[in-house]
């Protein structure tokens, strides 16, 4: 894979530890506001992706997109702008929007899933427009969060999502494979910069945030064998091979008429159907039911059937999956 951890330290130089996703996002959006806060300029807006889940607490309902999830809250959010995701041709748009909000608003932070959105069914967007907000983000000293916790070691075929980014986040926010999925833990980093403007005498400048379990001995165990591991020969190749995997049957399954369309990256493979399919709807429960009782666990999200495995999975378990989503398709 690209690049070793250790390059992370060149950009991102110190850590904060928590306990679960939801939580790692908590700290970053704090840190992009008390960032502010704490250099003598308050500012009090964010911006977030549109169709983004950052997880749920309420700063974190907060930026991510309105769905049927956070409805009942949405009187006490934080004060969101929402911007939609670069598909390549739209970046001069989003330009655009982006300036009118920092006309208009303080704004504080930008927090995005990189490059994949996990709980929008797998949407992907495209590096480059990505590229762009983060730059004028940068200009705008406008601390960027990415939302690494679903994208984070390994899953898009490199470290991080942010690698595909030659502007680097000021913040990340990691969870689930940190601990390779088995232990709850978290961490959010930031720059040595985002560091320096809490360093202070001043006990006020502190970031004020710990839960009973942050940084729980046997979680941190766990991370640093799965770290090790992820690092190794092994599981290097085993996540290359099902990149390759993923690629063939995409190659194989994109012309079945009942395939709108196909979309991967890294080890993420998503599929969407060409048929209506609500997201808590009867199709959803039949094709749920259908992959219980066929032996795997796959979770339809709207019309989408998409498959995240461990890097441990085995050729005849991934073979028995692309075979399950293929019968499946009969009874769509
Ligand atoms: C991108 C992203 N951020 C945050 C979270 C929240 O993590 P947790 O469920 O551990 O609170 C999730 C969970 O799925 C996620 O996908």
């Amino acid at each position: 894979m690209k690049n070793s951890l250790k390059y992370y330290r060149e950009n991102q130089e110190k850590i904060f530890f928590g306990d679960n996703g939801s939580t790692s996002v908590e700290i970053g959006i704090k840190m992009a506001l008390q960032y502010h806060f704490n250099t003598g300029e308050k500012r009090n807006t964010l911006i977030a992706f549109e169709d983004g889940f950052h997880g749920d607490t309420f700063g974190a309902m907060s930026v991510s997109g309105l769905s049927v999830y956070n409805g009942p809250f949405e009187d006490f959010f934080l004060d969101v702008k929402r911007i939609p995701t670069p598909n390549g041709s739209n970046h001069a748009e989003i330009l655009e929007t982006l300036k009118a909000i920092v006309k208009q608003n303080k704004v504080a932070g930008f927090i995005y899933e990189p490059l994949v959105q996990g709980a929008a069914a797998m949407k992907m967007h495209d590096a480059e427009g990505l590229n762009t907000i983060l730059k004028f983000c940068k200009a705008h000293n406008i601390i960027t969060v990415a939302d690494e916790v679903m994208t984070g070691f390994g899953k898009t075929g490199r470290y991080f999502a942010s690698d595909f980014m030659e502007t680097k986040p000021d913040v990340m926010c990691m969870s689930k494979a940190l601990t390779a999925g088995l232990m709850p833990m978290s961490i959010t980093s930031c720059t040595q910069a985002i560091y320096d403007a809490f360093y202070s005498d001043d006990i006020g400048k502190g970031l004020f945030h710990c839960h009973t379990y942050s940084a729980n001995p046997l979680a941190c165990t766990a991370a640093i064998a799965g770290l090790e591991l992820l690092q190794s020969h092994t599981i290097q190749q085993n996540i290359n091979h099902i990149i390759e995997k993923h690629k063939i049957f995409g190659a194989y399954i994109k012309s079945h008429p009942k395939v709108k369309s196909i979309r991967q990256k890294g080890i993420i493979f998503a599929l969407d159907l060409d048929v209506e399919m609500e997201r808590y709807g009867d199709l959803r429960d039949k094709l749920f039911h259908f992959f219980m009782e066929n032996g795997v666990f796959l979770r339809p999200l709207g019309g989408t059937i998409y498959i995240q495995a461990p890097y441990t999975i085995t050729d005849a378990q991934l073979d028995k999956i692309y075979q399950v989503i293929e019968d499946v398709l009969e009874v769509v």
